[in-house]
């Protein structure tokens, strides 16, 4: 059939693994969704620098990227922040599109708006790739635990934390050494204040807990506290009583004896938890995302949280499904129908 038009916004880390997944795989692709997948253009903020490394069309590089979404079937945001991303993303939806997004922040910030354009222009808003990496995590939560009650989330969702964290335990590094070879290795964010100090931790929390519990959380809700306060000596300390540090996402939701709702929290910090828990062994810059649930028990995801090709591969598999949306004339999941539970202001309890 016709091919399906796919737009590119971004091409840094995870943009440019996305580019060449794309080209690379584009006979797999084509055989999964029923229909080929054209790439159109990859947008940009500079023109002229060197991207021969990717084996992509020179001539789809632009850095009008306002043009480029009204022309596309599917548009990829790995642009990250807030805007002009928002912009972009409202602008390829009025248009048609339906949207794969890797954008934690803008997710944790304003997702009841976007889910609300979403259902308005009758598009897919898909971002598996938005908390913990590569991981599947958020369709297992929203479709495959919806018959069920999740009571509680907790997660090691910050890839550069855990790999520095992990470093000062194993070697001792100080905490700046450690942080920059996760930006070496392409796992910090632009910025890793962000990382440090909790901010994308909690804005993947925000996005757990609205799935999760079918509420509205939003990164302003999260209690949140970074690293930067943790020492060699905290570390030290922790290993003596066969500890490990690890910055941990928390959501619950509480009841009281008579099953009623009490609400829920939704907090980041760095813990000390045992060497032997599930998560204690989560090392380097992996993640891992615990979930207990009232049928299913207790339940554990684990895997890369961070980095190009694990968070393409993320994108990739939601390029998959919205795309086979569009060839057999459906439409995923919008916001789940939400009840506003009260978000508990408990902090470190
Ligand atoms: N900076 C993030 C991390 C990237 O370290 O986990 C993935 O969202």
């Amino acid at each position: 059939g016709e091919p399906l038009k796919v737009a590119l916004l971004g091409c840094g880390v995870v943009g440019s693994s996305v580019a060449r997944m794309l080209t690379q795989q584009a006979g797999d692709l084509t055989a999964r969704v029923g229909r080929p997948l054209e790439l159109i253009g990859i947008a940009v903020r500079r023109a002229g620098r060197d991207r021969s490394d990717l084996p992509v069309d020179p001539s789809l590089f632009t850095t009008d990227a306002d043009s480029l979404v009204t022309k596309a079937d599917i548009v990829i945001e790995v642009i990250g922040g807030i805007e002009p991303a928002r912009s972009l993303i409202l602008k390829a939806m009025e248009h048609g599109a339906s949207v794969v997004s890797a954008n934690k922040a803008l997710l944790a910030e304003d997702g009841p708006n976007l889910y609300a354009a979403a259902d308005r222009c009758g598009v897919d808003l898909y971002y598996e790739a938005a908390v913990a990496g590569a991981i599947p995590i958020l369709r297992p939560i929203r479709e495959s635990l919806a018959g069920d009650e999740v009571r509680k989330v907790l997660g090691i969702v910050n890839g550069t934390t855990n790999y520095v964290l992990d470093k000062m335990d194993t070697t001792g590094q100080g905490f700046a050494e450690a942080v920059e070879q996760a930006q070496a290795l392409g796992y910090a964010e632009a910025d890793p204040t962000a990382d440090v100090e909790g901010f994308d931790a909690a804005a993947k929390a925000a996005i757990l807990a609205s799935l999760a519990f079918h509420t509205r959380v939003s990164s302003d809700d999260v209690h949140r506290e970074g690293i930067t306060e943790v020492t060699a000596a905290d570390v030290q300390a922790a290993k003596e009583m066969d500890c490990v540090v690890k910055l941990l996402a928390i959501c619950e939701r509480t009841r009281d004896e008579q099953g009623h709702d009490l609400g829920i929290s939704v907090r980041v910090y760095p813990a000390m938890i045992p060497r032997s828990h599930p998560l204690g062994s989560v090392r380097d810059a992996y993640n891992a995302v615990f979930v207990e649930a009232a049928a299913a028990g207790e339940l554990m995801f684990y895997g890369k949280g961070a980095g190009g090709d694990p968070t393409a591969s993320a994108v990739l598999g939601d390029v998959v499904a919205v795309a086979r949306h569009r060839v057999g004339g459906a439409k995923g999941p919008g916001e789940s129908a939400y009840a506003d539970l009260p978000v508990l202001d408990i902090g470190r309890a």
